[in-house]
């Protein structure tokens, strides 16, 4: 326990033990211990060069600082809650030498540069989660080019489909939400160093310079903002707050399509589970605890949203409540990534099953109807054409193509024979041949393409 008076001359009492145990944020902000050793080391390198440190104090803190960067990725630091946060927990552990290094710095700019540092590697290391789970789904699609099913509206059997086409449309959803991150990423890249508690400092700092030590792109135009927002972080909780819906409704497919009923997909047995009670069940667990997942991460969301909300400038403590959703955000869209990219990579298609699917539910209705369209009808017309057909059908307890033309016939008398040819499913995906639709070499390319933007954001292999 530290011994000294925490707040130095203007406090004639320690502060409250209860207080003290309430206003702690060391048990969750020593997570940002590395990125606070960067930023100190930046800060006193900077305060060398314009001066305001001797050579000796430079050299003293940065051995200081890299001694204690071992000793916290070691998890050796003794974090002591009675220094309150991580930022006095390292500077007391630097002894005499760190007496200097909160020169020309407040907690307040300091703690916002640790979290925009932090925040830019999260953004990093969950952008290369949501890309992995991009790769496992494109090599799936790969493998699935030639594999039809039905396409849904409504969970009704729509259209006929490329398994793979189907595959890419999560690829995309996944692409914005890296595109999210990247965007999040760049906007936050500035660095709060200089910014003191509030207005700035009196020390002539060279803001460029820590700004570019830590790889900002510049430092903050205005103090008062710089310590006071943290709406970068909301971003970050946004962008994850959409990706963890998108993986919600991916997880929700996997558990409908894993179910008896469809039976499109089988998990692998290293990622489902069984039931305690009913020997026959395989139970798609891990897809389902990340359906659920999405509260956590909009809870997150919301709880930042509210913290800020009706702050007045600048810094106020309340921040310090911006950081436990930020870290259980970040670990839970992460984890959900990981698991669901490995589900993905391991599971089976039933591809029999998928085409099955295909022979029930009228799905080459709309080719009927287009059938017509090329035959000079009008598309209203031919839509109620192929309705009546449906009926008709279904009356008789067949699919279409088990009508006999005469029946075509009556109902239209432009039908012939060739209509045949339009109810056959892969002549129906193939006949989709336009940009952004499921034809072979429609989806060829688009494979290619996405598999080219995540080799690009992945750099050369070694
Ligand atoms: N633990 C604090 C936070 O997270 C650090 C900044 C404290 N600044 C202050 N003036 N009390 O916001």
């Amino acid at each position: 326990m530290a011994t000294d008076k925490a707040w130095g001359g203007r406090f004639s009492a320690e502060l409250d033990a209860g207080a003290a145990r309430f206003l702690e944020s060391v048990s969750f902000d020593k997570r940002l211990a590395d990125e606070d050793l960067r930023g100190s080391l930046a800060h006193a390198e900077m305060l060398g060069s314009i001066g305001v440190l001797s050579p000796e104090e430079v050299r003293a803190l940065t051995e200081g600082l890299s001694a204690l960067r071992d000793t916290v990725r070691a998890g050796d630091f003794p974090w002591d809650p009675a220094r309150e946060d991580v930022h006095m927990n390292l500077e007391a552990a630097l002894g005499p030498a760190g007496q200097r290094l909160h020169t020309g710095r407040s907690r307040n700019d300091q703690v916002a540069t640790d979290l925009r540092l932090w925040a830019r590697g999260a953004c990093a290391s969950v952008g290369a989660l949501v890309d992995r789970l991009a790769l496992a789904l494109v090599d799936r699609a790969e493998g699935e080019i030639d594999t039809l099913l039905p396409a849904y509206t409504h969970v009704q059997r729509a259209q006929p489909n490329r398994l793979a086409h189907h595959l890419l449309a999560w690829v995309e959803m996944l692409e914005r939400d890296r595109g999210r991150l990247d965007d999040c990423s760049r906007r936050l890249n500035e660095c709060p160093l200089g910014s003191g508690a509030v207005c700035a400092t009196t020390f002539p700092l060279d803001r460029e310079r820590t700004a570019r030590a830590l790889g900002f792109l510049r430092p903050t135009r205005n103090s008062v903002d710089a310590t006071a927002d943290r709406d970068f972080l909301v971003e970050l909780l946004a962008a994850l707050a959409i990706t963890a819906t998108h993986l919600s409704r991916l997880a929700e497919e996997l558990v409908w399509w894993s179910t008896q009923e469809f039976g499109f997909v089988e998990l692998a047995d290293a990622h489902a589970t069984g039931s305690s009670m009913m020997p026959q069940k395989k139970n798609p667990d891990v897809a389902e605890v990340v359906r659920a997942k999405v509260g956590r991460v909009v809870g997150d969301l919301v709880a930042l949203l509210v913290v800020l909300k009706g702050l007045p400038l600048g810094y106020n403590r309340d921040l310090q409540e911006d950081k436990a959703p930020c870290f259980d955000a970040v670990d839970t869209v992460s984890a959900s990534l990981a698991v669901l990219a490995d589900t993905i990579t391991h599971l089976r298609f039933d591809r029999p099953r998928m085409r099955a699917a295909l022979g029930h539910g009228f799905v080459t209705a709309t080719e009927v109807a287009d059938w017509l369209v090329t035959r000079g009808v009008a598309f209203r017309e031919a839509h109620g054409v192929a309705g009546r057909l449906v009926a008709l059908c279904l009356a008789r307890g067949v699919e279409l193509s088990g009508l006999p033309l005469d029946a075509w016939r009556e109902v239209h008398p432009a039908f012939t024979e060739d209509v045949f040819r339009a109810l056959d499913p892969e002549v129906a995906v193939e006949r989709r041949d336009v940009f952004g639709g499921p034809a072979r070499r429609r989806v060829l390319e688009a494979l290619a393409d996405a598999r080219a933007r995540l080799d690009a954001r992945r750099g050369p292999t070694p």
